[in-house]
C-alpha cells in the first residue's frame, strides 16, 4: 500500500492504483463469491487452536467473521481501519473491534499472537516500517493467510501487471516476519465461483487493488473468457506459523 494518496492517470485502458477496500467489497467477495473464510475458520478450529496463544491481533480483521468463528472464545482484538460495527457482523463477547491503521495502533497489553489474513498487501509498502512495527509489538507468533499465486490467480497477476499500471495483488514478501522462522504451514484451495464474467472481473480488481474502467473490465472479461469455462476458479492459499527466533 501507498501510504499517501496517489492517483495516476494515463489513457483510457490505464488504470488508477487503490490503497483499500470498503468493508462493501471485503463482505462481498468473502460472503457472496468466495469461500475462503468459511475453509480459513475450520482449518484453524481444528487443526491450529493451539498456536493462537491469548491475547490475538486480528490486524484488518474486516468482518471479523475468522475470529467469531474459529476463536470465538478466545481473546481477540480485532483492528481495521474501516468502521465495522456489530451490524455488519456480531462480535463475540471475549472479543474488541478497534477502528485503526495498524501502523498507528499501540497495544496497551501484551499481545501474543499477531494474526495477518489477506492483509499483507496493505501493509508491506514499506517493509522497514511494517518489520519495526512487529518488532515494536513483539509477539511470539505471527500467523499469516496468504494467495500461493502459482495457479490461475498467478496467471491474472501476470496479465495484471501487463496491463494495469501498478497492481498490488497479495504477494509473499521475502525477509518478512524478520526475527522469526517458518515453523508450521497449511495448504489449501479455496473457490471463487460469481454469476457472471463481469462480476467476476469486478472481484480480480478487488484482488489486484485496482480500479476497473468500462474498456478494462471488458479485456479482462474478454481474458477470463478465453481461459475459463464458468466464471470461476480455485485459489491454491496458504496459512504460515512464525515463532519468534530465541534471542
Ligand atoms: C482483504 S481484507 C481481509 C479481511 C480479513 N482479514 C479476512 O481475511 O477476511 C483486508 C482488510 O485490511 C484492512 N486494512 C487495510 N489496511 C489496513 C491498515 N493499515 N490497518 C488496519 N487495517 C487495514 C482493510 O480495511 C480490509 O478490511
Amino acid at each position: 500500500m501507498t501510504r499517501t494518496p496517489t492517483l495516476i492517470l494515463l489513457n483510457s485502458l490505464r488504470l488508477s492504483m487503490r490503497e483499500s477496500v470498503t468493508k462493501t467489497e471485503v463482505s462481498d467477495f468473502k460472503n457472496k463469491w468466495c469461500d475462503e473464510n468459511q475453509i480459513i475458520s475450520t482449518i484453524i478450529k481444528n487443526e491450529l487452536l493451539e498456536y493462537f496463544a491469548e491475547p490475538i491481533l486480528d490486524v484488518g480483521a474486516g468482518q471479523g467473521d475468522i475470529a467469531f468463528t474459529a476463536l470465538h472464545e478466545k481473546r481477540v482484538i480485532c483492528i481495521d481501519v474501516n468502521e465495522v460495527t456489530d451490524k455488519d457482523y456480531p462480535l463475540s463477547e471475549f472479543h474488541e473491534r478497534i477502528q485503526v491503521d495498524f501502523f498507528d495502533y499501540n497495544p496497551n497489553e501484551k499481545i501474543k499472537t499477531i494474526f495477518i489474513s489477506h492483509t499483507l498487501q496493505f501493509l508491506d509498502e514499506e517493509m522497514n516500517l511494517l518489520n519495526e512495527k512487529i518488532n515494536i509489538i513483539d509477539p511470539d507468533t505471527i500467523i499469516l493467510v496468504l494467495n500461493k499465486n502459482d495457479d490461475f490467480l498467478g496467471d491474472l497477476i501476470d496479465w495484471s501487471e501487463q496491463n494495469f499500471v501498478n497492481p498490488n495483488p497479495e504477494v509473499k514478501v521475502p525477509g518478512f516476519p524478520e526475527g522469526y522462522t517458518l515453523s508450521k504451514t497449511v495448504n489449501f484451495k479455496a473457490d471463487l465461483r460469481c454469476k457472471s464474467f463481469s462480476d467476476l472481473a469486478t472481484q480480480i480488481s478487488y484482488l489486484m487493488l485496482i480500479d476497473l474502467n468500462e474498456d478494462i473490465n471488458s479485456e479482462l472479461v474478454h481474458f477470463l473468457k478465453m481461459i475459463l469455462k464458468e466464471p470461476g476458479f480455485e485459489i491454491n492459499q496458504i496459512i504460515e506459523i512464525y515463532s519468534k527466533n530465541e534471542s
